[in-house]
């Protein structure tokens, strides 16, 4: 019996060959990220050329990126906005031109968020990377561009405890200057930011959530 000379098998609703082959260098970090292949056959055996593919829970955009790679026009639809910023950089990546929309815009969308995916869009914000400790950061939730510590609180009226306690990450990781995001500072907080400046050689800027709304694309000056 050759291979080429049988029919086959066709293919059951079981597939266990896909899966098996992993993820390697499409890999992106989002946890539950599909393979393409396994995407590939499902668009291709249920879609023709310039169909539309929809996939309203899309997480890092496997099925818009292999609907676009296959020809098919697409939609994309996460509840996540750290999954749509990934959608969008991915989709630029293979030359498409996504629009974005529905992104929180209002600062009533952003006190809404849960808390990571407001520290996601913080950071971002202030073009900066995410801290790689998965649960206890240590106080750092992340780092600007240039590599300063970031602290994110979704909170109001921060008080000086708060400061205080970054003042302690900042000296941990031997950082001078910080910046902390929250959506008001309250008066024991300038005061306490005043302190370490004068008394500790500590640089803290306190950015409030209307700050980095206002500042668009444009970077806060961190050492001012
Ligand atoms: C299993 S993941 C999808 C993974 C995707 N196939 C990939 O390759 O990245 C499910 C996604 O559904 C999203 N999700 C959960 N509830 C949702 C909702 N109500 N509306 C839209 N998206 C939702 C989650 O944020 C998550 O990204």
């Amino acid at each position: 019996m050759y291979l080429d000379e049988m029919p086959g098998v066709p293919l059951q609703d079981l597939w266990i060959d896909v899966l098996s082959a992993g993820l390697g260098k499409e890999k992106l970090g989002y946890p539950t990220q599909k393979p393409e292949l396994l995407l590939e056959r499902i668009i291709k055996t249920s879609s023709n050329p310039s169909d539309i593919v929809l996939d309203p829970f899309c997480g890092c955009g496997t099925a818009i990126a292999v609907a676009h790679k296959s020809g098919r026009r697409w939609i994309g639809i996460d509840v996540s906005p750290t999954a749509c910023n990934l959608m969008e950089k991915r989709m630029q990546s293979l030359r498409a031109s996504p629009i974005v929309i529905g992104m929180p815009m209002l600062e009533s969308e952003l006190r809404h968020l849960p808390p990571f995916e407001f520290q996601n869009w913080v950071v971002r914000r202030l073009f900066g990377r995410v801290s790689a400790r998965k649960s206890s950061d240590m106080g750092i939730d992340g780092y600007t561009f240039e590599g300063h510590p970031i602290q994110v609180k979704q909170s109001e009226d921060i008080g000086r405890n708060v400061i205080d306690n970054f003042e302690t990450a900042m000296r941990r990781a031997k950082k001078t200057i910080g910046v902390i995001v929250a959506f008001s500072f309250g008066k024991g907080a300038y005061e306490e930011i005043d302190r370490a400046k004068l008394h500790d050689g500590l640089s803290i800027k306190a950015l409030t959530v209307s700050d980095i709304m206002k500042t668009g694309r444009e970077l806060p000056d961190f050492n001012s």
